[in-house]
């Protein structure tokens, strides 16, 4: 019955396409198109047996930013009537270059698409990857400002899941995806950390998560009080890990030693108290004893905190020990000082005496 239907829509298509024929080149009018493609019954059996809907009209372009656009602005290789061959994709650059005359948006920020572990493996032939269509939308692009947006804040997370599902799931539940669900506005989704036209390979030392990298994306909220007060969390983190033995050497280029994600996760990051977490009390001898880091590490590895600041007194033996050494470091200037000056002293008198022989 439906294949009958769409026979007949063919049918009609090329029946009344002898009409237009004398048109030419000239600019092919939405009608034309949906003449054949207008009818809900219209579909297409593909080789595997499934069936795919190319049932487009002119209201499928209603409401989004292209909607004074005509078929073929952007289908610009259907030139006749009947369209022997399957269009191509559309290439949105053909308007989104920079200094275009038709108003489309255009920045360096997108054309370093083109660079992105995305945009080089489209070139090198990977079908699997993204075209600005597969995170924009095709006939109901919308503004990113707009909440409907498939790459607004609330929905982009889900529009890279589709390709990347295992991530996605883990995030999800992570805190930071939770957090994003519950429309919390500071937290972080797929592009806060990746960015979005400009995602790198993580191994790439471009990517805005490779690992010398990582602390630098956590510290943009991690390090703010003014962001941190408002769930409660410390924002001292930052800070005492970028004193630590870890972060030191992280910051002189290591990329073996502890970063944020090698002990607290990377999309499956939750709050210490979760079982769940890398660094749940639990976890912890797991988390340290990674073969890479510290085999062999016991329950006792990591006894107390890890994010300690020396100078409160929470901090225990540390605070006691810090607090030791900075007196001991006082003491000892103090008596080098007063040495110092008593040899300065003992000094003058003597070459006075020396004068008043
Ligand atoms: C005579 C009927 C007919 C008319 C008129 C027609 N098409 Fe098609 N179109 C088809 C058929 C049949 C297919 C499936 C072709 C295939 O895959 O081999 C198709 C496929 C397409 C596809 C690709 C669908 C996919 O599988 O991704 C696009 C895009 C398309 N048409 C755009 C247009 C545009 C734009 C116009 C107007 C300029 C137009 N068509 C006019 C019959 C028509
Ligand atoms: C803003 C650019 C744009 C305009 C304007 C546009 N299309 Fe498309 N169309 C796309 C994109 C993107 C796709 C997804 C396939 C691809 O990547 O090329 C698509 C897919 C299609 C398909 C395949 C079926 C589907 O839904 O995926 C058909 C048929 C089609 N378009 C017809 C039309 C017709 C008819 C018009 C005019 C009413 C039109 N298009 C206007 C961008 C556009
Ligand atoms: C991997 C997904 C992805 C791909 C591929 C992608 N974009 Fe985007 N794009 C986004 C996201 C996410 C935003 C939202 C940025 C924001 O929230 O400010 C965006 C924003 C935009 C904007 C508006 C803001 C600006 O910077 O001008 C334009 C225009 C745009 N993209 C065009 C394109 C074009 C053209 C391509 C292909 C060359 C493309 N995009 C490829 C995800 C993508
Ligand atoms: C025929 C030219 C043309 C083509 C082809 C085209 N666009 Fe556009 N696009 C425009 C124009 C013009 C605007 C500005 C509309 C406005 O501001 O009202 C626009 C706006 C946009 C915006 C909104 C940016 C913002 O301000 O938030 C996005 C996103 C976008 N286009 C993505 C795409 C994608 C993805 C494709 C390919 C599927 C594409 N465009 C193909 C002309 C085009
Ligand atoms: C809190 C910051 C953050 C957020 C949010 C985030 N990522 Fe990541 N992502 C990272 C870091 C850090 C790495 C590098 C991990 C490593 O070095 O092993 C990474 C690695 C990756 C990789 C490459 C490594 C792999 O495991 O395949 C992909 C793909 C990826 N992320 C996709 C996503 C997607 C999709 C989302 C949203 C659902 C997302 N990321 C959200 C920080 C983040
Ligand atoms: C259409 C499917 C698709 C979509 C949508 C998509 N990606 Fe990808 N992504 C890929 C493929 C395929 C690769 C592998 C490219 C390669 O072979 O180098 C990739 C690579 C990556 C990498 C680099 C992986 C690595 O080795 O470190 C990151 C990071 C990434 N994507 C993040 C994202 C984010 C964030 C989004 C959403 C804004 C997104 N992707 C949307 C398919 C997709
Ligand atoms: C764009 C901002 C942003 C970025 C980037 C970010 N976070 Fe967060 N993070 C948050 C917010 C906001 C919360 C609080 C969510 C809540 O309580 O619902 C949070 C919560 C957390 C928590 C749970 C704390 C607790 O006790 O509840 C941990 C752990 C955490 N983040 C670690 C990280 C790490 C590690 C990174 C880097 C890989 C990172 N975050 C990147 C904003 C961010
Ligand atoms: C060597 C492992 C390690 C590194 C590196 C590390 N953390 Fe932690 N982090 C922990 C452990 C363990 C806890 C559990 C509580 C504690 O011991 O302070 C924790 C707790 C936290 C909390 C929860 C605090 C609260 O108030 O609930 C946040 C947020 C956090 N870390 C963020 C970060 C950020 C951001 C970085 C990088 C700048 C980082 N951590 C680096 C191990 C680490």
């Amino acid at each position: 019955m439906r294949k009958s239907l769409m026979t007949a829509a063919v049918l009609l298509g090329v029946a009344l396409l002898a009409a237009f024929a004398s048109d030419g080149q000239a600019l092919i009018s939405l009608e034309k198109c949906t003449l054949c493609h207008g009818k809900p019954e219209f579909r297409k059996l593909l080789v595997n047996g499934a069936i795919r809907d190319v049932f487009v009209t002119g209201d499928s372009l209603k409401g989004s930013v292209h909607e004074k656009k005509v078929c073929t602005d952007c289908h610009f290789d259907v030139s006749e009537i009947p369209h022997r061959e399957r269009p191509k994709r559309v290439t949105c650059t053909h308007c989104h270059f920079k200094g275009n005359k038709e108003g489309a948006p255009q920045s360096d920020n997108v054309l370093a698409y083109f660079e992105s572990a995305h945009g080089k493996a489209i070139a090198a032939g990977n079908v699997k990857a993204p075209l600005c269509q597969d995170c924009h939308g095709d006939h109901q692009i919308l503004k990113v400002k707009n909440a409907g947006s498939k790459v607004s804040r609330g929905k982009v997370a889900e529009t890279c899941g589709r390709c990347h599902m295992e991530i996605y799931a883990r995030f999800k539940t992570s805190i930071h995806g939770v957090a994003l669900e519950k429309g919390i506005p500071e937290a972080p989704s797929c592009t806060g950390c990746h960015g979005e036209h400009r995602i790198y390979a993580h191994t790439d030392p471009k990517s805005t998560v490779y690992p010398t990298k990582v602390s630098e994306q956590c510290s943009k909220c991690h390090a703010s009080v003014a962001i941190m007060s408002k769930y409660g969390i410390e924002a001292e983190q930052v800070a005492t890990y970028k004193e630590s033995f870890h972060g030191v050497a992280n910051q002189f280029g290591s990329r073996t030693v502890a970063n944020c994600s090698s002990c607290h996760g990377v999309h499956d990051i939750r709050p210490p108290e979760d079982p769940l977490s890398m660094v749940n009390a639990r976890n912890i001898p797991a988390t340290c004893g990674k073969a890479s880091c510290h085999p062999g590490a016991t329950a006792n590895f990591a006894v107390g905190k890890i994010h300690v600041d020396p100078k409160k007194k929470e901090a225990g033996i540390i605070y006691w020990t810090a607090t030791f050494f900075k007196y001991l470091t006082i003491g000892t200037m103090l008596a080098l000082i007063v040495h110092i000056f008593l040899d300065m002293y003992g000094r003058t008198r003597r070459l006075r005496g020396e004068q008043g022989r």
